[in-house]
């Protein structure tokens, strides 16, 4: 199977002026979180777009039913139902402009300024910034290997309450975690669940890598699937799978909030997120191309994170803590000696890019690094560059 998905011939449109990042010339760039430009489906689309305008003709171009267009949510639902096993109609989803939407009406409609909202200590960093934009605060609460700890939760949203404040929402990504990788299991999930619920506090479940299990078998059950969506929302995107060009996502979550958010002005004044992509998207799931495209990407998303995983090995071996991703884009490597200038510094030296682990928490000692940016031979030799441009750990530099 092909190892590119898009075209090549529009390669000159890739700068600063047309798209959000460039990696500088020469650099090789494990930093964001994007697929690599091969991997965008750009024939895909034309082919979706083309079949949703001849089907949907002028109704394509109206402006859409406020929670997003009949069709792509009926294909929505029914993909939720099979996946949680739990029935799910579509008065429970609502279609966004991507997960980064669904976190702005859910900052701006489930909570009001001044409140806390719960996160792991290392967390999607622009979703941080969505939350504090619309003035609430953010909550660093304890991780263990298995997930955010419960108890740490429980005492996080005691400590508001015995302040007097009410408490926001807990916001979570368990699957496939940005920026750890992490895969948080079955038990964990209800744990964090049955906390929350003692207390009424709303869960956010950003599920944005769920789709991208390089391994298969089964997948824990999702939170909103577990709790019957019931004082959890569960976010989907396109982004990730498709491309974040789309801007497309959706949302699952009891009816009574769906209707709260077709409800905003947002969504009164200018109807469904995005209209036309929507009915372009929901004829590549009905038609079988989407899952197809599915199983393409992981192959060559696994080929990505086998290399990842085998360089890590091979160049920095025991040096780093370094647990292998199952799924999603990114592997996290916590370095106990090394402060992050000094992980940094080696990454300039070795022009290569890596995101700081602060900036997504307390994690003053670890860098992300993305496998979805770069063929695999990239990864290789972007891994054994930076591991040889790391400072000698001291027990290796004194001669015995
Ligand atoms: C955890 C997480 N949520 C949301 C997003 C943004 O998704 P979207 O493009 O759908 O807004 C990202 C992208 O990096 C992400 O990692």
């Amino acid at each position: 199977m092909s190892e590119r998905a898009g075209p090549s011939s529009h390669e000159w449109f890739w700068h600063a002026d047309v798209v959000q990042a460039v990696s500088p010339p020469g650099v090789l760039d494990l930093g964001p979180g994007y697929l690599e430009p091969g991997l965008l489906p750009v024939d895909l689309l034309r082919d979706g777009y083309a079949r949703g305008l001849a089907e949907y003709g002028a109704a394509a171009l109206a402006y859409g039913n406020n929670a997003g267009a009949l069709p792509l949510r009926e294909v929505l639902a029914e993909r939720v139902s099979a996946a949680d096993g739990v029935p799910c109609g579509p008065d429970r989803v609502l279609v966004t402009a991507g997960t980064s939407y669904a976190l702005h009406l859910i900052a701006t409609t489930e909570a009001v300024a001044g409140r806390a909202v719960f996160v792991d200590e290392t967390s999607y960093d622009f979703g941080r910034r969505i939350f504090t934009d619309h003035g609430l605060r953010t909550c660093e609460v304890p991780s263990d290997s298995l997930g955010m700890d419960p108890q740490a939760l429980r005492d996080a949203i005691r400590r508001e309450l015995a302040a007097g404040r009410e408490p926001g929402f807990t916001y979570l990504t368990p699957t496939f975690h940005n920026p750890t990788g992490r895969l948080v299991g079955t038990d964990r999930r209800r744990e964090l669940l049955a906390v929350a619920a003692e207390f009424g506090v709303l869960v956010v479940e950003d599920d944005a890598y769920a789709e991208l299990d390089l391994d298969g078998g089964p997948l824990p059950p999702s939170m909103g699937g577990l709790a019957g969506y019931r004082g959890v929302i569960r976010l989907g995107t396109f982004s990730k799978t498709i491309g974040p060009g789309l801007r497309l996502g959706w949302l699952v979550a009891d009816p009574a909030v769906v209707d709260r958010f077709a409800s905003r002005g947002l969504l009164v004044s200018g109807g469904s997120a995005n209209h036309v992509t929507s009915l372009a998207v929901e004829g590549l799931i009905r038609g079988g191309e989407y899952d197809r495209h599915l199983t393409w990407l992981r192959t060559a998303l696994r080929a990505r994170r086998d290399a990842l995983v085998t360089a890590v090995r091979t160049h920095l071996g025991d040096r780093v803590e370094f647990e292998p991703p199952r799924g999603g884009f990114f592997a996290w490597l916590a370095f106990p000696g090394d402060a992050e200038p000094a992980l940094l510094a080696a990454a300039g030296r070795a022009d290569v890019r890596v995101a700081a682990g602060s900036r997504f928490g307390s994690a003053p000692n670890a860098v992300r690094l993305a496998y979805s940016l770069n063929p695999p031979s990239s990864i290789t030799t972007a891994v054994s560059r930076f591991a040889a441009a790391l400072p000698v750990p001291a027990h290796q530099s004194i001669r015995s």
